[in-house]
């Protein structure tokens, strides 16, 4: 069984399915194409099945290469996608590339897309099948939910009847494809043979370390390093309300900070949003039993998810000052992505800021040209607010003028949420310039 698989892999006449065509799967599909194996991608929305058999990306974001790459494979005929799980019956290699968020309240795993994608793919599992889930997913998932459901669904028994592994990604939008072949990556296979094969595969299109290990451990390192970087962020958070309050520069600090040997003090913001960093450290303690505690990370969590807020007081305080309600005012709010020249508006600080300042009583104006609801000319749209609340530090925000952008609003406010403006700067310009962490009173 292995060493047909095995050399399907090396010969990349593998034919591979890829479950889920989202930020992951897509680019996942269209390298491994690219390089010569026969793909098939599977996604339950039928809208974006057709965008992609268009040769087109489905998103809008600044993406390097992918969608070159993507028209490429799909004219050459090298990939295609459906929604027929039924070709799982033909595939020896299933990449698996589903969301897997957490609850909104409980902040448990709410594994309905990854369950569904199991059992269609189970109920059509050939044996001798190389099953790869990619998603992130809580430590243990993989023992307790994704080997059970693969067996019940398909009547095989792992590791004797087909291979399962957790190789999650670690990829960002913006750099999806570098990412891809650059970052190194946790190869956690059920048994040793699971392993090998999967190692023997990604060699194709990772140029980084492999490194071997077992389920578990792959799934604690992924959400671990996500659970670390929401950790950092947050004590950056911290020090920025320190330096509010002190009426000092948190940028300034920081930079000085990391000056000293072994320091790496992350970023300050507006908040912390997507598809990974909010949720991958509830799952990283979501089997935790009754002997820990977690402690920091919900605290991590809940500074991190406190930002928008911050920066809706923020806004609040300019506006009193200048003398205006924030019931009777008009405020813009620039980004609605949660990242910089991306489309993805998932978990977006944004929202968060928005619904705050709309209970408040405040008319919000959003803009992003990234998102198509609220796209139009940034200039026109800022007409008459009371003030402008910079969320994302998309390139075109950067490139604003700020002299011309005064003189279109009421109120000359300006919240920097991500310290794209240089306050000297801005000041000159005429703004009552606010940032997050720049003591001001
Ligand atoms: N976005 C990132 O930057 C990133 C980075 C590293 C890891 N991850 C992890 O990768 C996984 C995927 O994330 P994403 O950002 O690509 O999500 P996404 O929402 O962009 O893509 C998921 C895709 O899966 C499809 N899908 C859902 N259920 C399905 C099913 N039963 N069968 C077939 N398709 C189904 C959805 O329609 C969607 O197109 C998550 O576990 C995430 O935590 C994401």
């Amino acid at each position: 069984m292995k060493s047909g698989l095995l050399a399907a892999i090396e010969s990349k006449t593998a034919n591979v399915i890829v479950l889920g065509l989202g930020y992951v799967g897509l680019p996942v599909a269209c390298l491994f194409a690219e390089i010569g194996f026969p793909v098939v991608g599977i996604d339950r929305m039928q809208d974006k099945i057709d965008t992609i058999n268009r040769g087109q990306i489905p998103t809008a974001g600044k993406e390097p290469g992918l969608a070159e790459l993507l028209s490429r494979v799909v004219a050459q005929e090298k990939f295609r996608a459906t929604t027929d799980y039924e070709l799982c019956r033909d595939a020896q290699i299933v990449l698996i590339a589903v969301e897997t968020p957490v609850d909104s309240v409980t902040k448990k795993p709410g594994y309905e897309a990854l369950r569904g994608a199991l059992t269609d793919l189970g109920r059509n599992l050939s044996p001798g099948t190389l099953v790869i889930v990619e998603s992130t997913i809580a430590p243990g998932t993989m023992e307790q939910v994704v080997k059970p459901i693969l067996e019940e669904t398909s009547g095989l028994r792992t590791s004797e009847d087909f291979y399962l592994v957790n190789c999650p990604e670690r990829v960002m939008p913006g750099k999806l494809l570098a990412n891809i072949q650059a970052c190194h990556r946790v190869v956690g296979g059920m048994s040793p043979d699971a392993t090998e094969l999967a190692v023997k595969l990604y060699r194709h299109v990772v140029q980084a370390d492999l490194d071997p290990a077992d389920c578990l451990t792959a799934e604690l390192v992924k959400t671990m390093e996500n659970a670390y970087r929401d950790v950092q962020i947050a004590f950056a958070n911290e020090m920025a309300f320190l330096c509010e309050d002190v009426g000092a520069d948190v940028w300034q600090v920081r930079a000085l900070v990391n000056k000293s040997p072994y320091r790496s003090m992350h970023l300050p913001g507006a908040g912390v949003g997507g598809h990974c960093i909010p949720k991958d450290p509830w799952l990283l303690i979501a089997n935790a039993g009754d002997g820990f505690e977690p402690r920091l990370i919900p605290t991590a969590r809940a500074v991190n998810d406190g930002m928008p807020l911050h920066v809706a007081d923020l806004t609040v305080e300019a506006l009193r000052e200048a003398g205006v309600d924030v019931a009777d005012a008009k405020v813009a709010v620039l980004g609605y992505t949660y990242l910089e020249n991306s489309d993805d508006p998932r978990n977006s600080p944004s929202k968060v800021l928005v619904a705050r300042l709309r209970e408040l009583g405040a008319d919000v104006i959003v803009h992003d040209p990234y998102v198509p609801e609220c796209q139009g000319d940034p200039m026109e749209m800022v007409a008459d607010c009371d003030a402008l609340v910079l969320m994302v530090a998309h390139d075109n925000y950067r490139a604003l003028d700020l002299d011309e952008l005064r003189t279109q609003v009421a109120q000359p406010i300006l919240i920097d949420g991500r310290h794209v403006f240089s306050a000297e700067r801005a000041r000159a310009a005429g703004w009552n310039y606010r940032s997050v962490g720049v003591g001001w009173k």
